[in-house]
């Protein structure tokens, strides 16, 4: 017997529906994707695709009007809402294209606030946000307040904020849409190393096909969902979640930009 594949993400014909006066937009219309625990995702589409909507009900910040959604073996779909906020200060860590870090705040406080909503202690916070700063880098920038750090900086610490409560999945929308190429490349070489040393399921919505190249897979949608001729395209779940030869299949894995790190999951 194969021994199941642990998923991170499993969606069965998701679908969320926004109505705005007379107007009814089908942002995600019966989306099937399944995501391998530790998996780095890039999710790519053109605007309006739903890549953000999806991204938002992976992270518990909005619920879907149909089918099911599944996030580390529980099903959001069905959970209520302090279930949902359990997950978001949990399991979820988010990066934003704004950084979205308090300005009065210096970097250490920025990385240590989430704590507080999970009853960690001052002292532990504080070691921890110190701790993940130094991974990214910024041991020399603990006391700098955002305006004082360069983009690329603020949005490593935005990284480490999103890190600190040991989340089990990463969600970045756009985190490299402010910034130049050479500072985007290295805060995605930055995620694609925080993925594969802590195991955190990455999902990463980027329009940049070269961000693209440093995930193990690329999902492209259209129209809310999985566009045709995507290798996930059209494929039934239960093919996926047989074993770990069948969750990735050869198309897929001869379709990922980068096959350096292959032998994952
Ligand atoms: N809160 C909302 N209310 C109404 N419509 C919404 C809402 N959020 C998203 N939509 C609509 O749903 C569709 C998908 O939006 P979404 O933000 O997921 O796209 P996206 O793929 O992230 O696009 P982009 O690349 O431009 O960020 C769009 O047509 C958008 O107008
Ligand atoms: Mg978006």
């Amino acid at each position: 017997m194969p021994v199941p594949t642990e998923l991170a993400i499993r969606t069965l014909n998701l679908t969320r529906t926004f109505e705005v006066g007379e107007t009814i937009v089908e942002a995600l219309r019966g989306l099937n994707l399944e995501v391998i625990k530790g998996q780095f995702v890039a999710l790519v589409g053109p605007s309006g695709s739903g890549k953000s909507t999806f991204l938002n009900l992976v992270g518990g910040l909005d619920r879907p009007t149909g089918g099911e959604l599944w996030v580390d073996g529980m099903e959001l779909s069905a959970s209520k809402e302090r279930a949902l906020t359990e997950h978001r200060r949990r399991r979820v860590g988010f990066v934003f294209q704004s950084f979205n870090l308090l300005p009065r705040l210096t970097a250490l406080e920025n990385v240590a606030l989430p704590l507080i909503f999970v009853g960690v202690p001052e002292r532990d916070r504080l070691d921890r946000a110190r701790e993940l700063l130094v991974q990214v880098g910024l041991a020399e920038r603990l006391e700098h307040r955002p305006t004082q750090l360069s983009g690329g900086e603020q949005q490593r610490v935005a990284i480490a904020r999103a890190l600190v409560s040991h989340p089990t999945i990463i969600l970045a929308d756009e985190p490299t849409g402010n910034l130049d190429t050479a500072t985007g490349a290295e805060i995605l070489s930055l995620l694609r190393r925080l993925n594969r040393d802590q195991g955190t399921t990455l999902l990463l919505v980027t329009h940049d096909a070269e961000a693209a190249g440093f995930a193990d897979r690329v999902v492209r949608l259209r129209d809310g969902q999985i566009a045709a001729g995507d290798p996930s395209h059209g494929l039934s779940p239960e093919r996926h979640s047989d074993s770990p030869a069948g969750a990735l299949s050869s198309a897929e894995v001869s379709a990922s930009p980068d096959q350096s790190h292959g032998g994952r999951p």
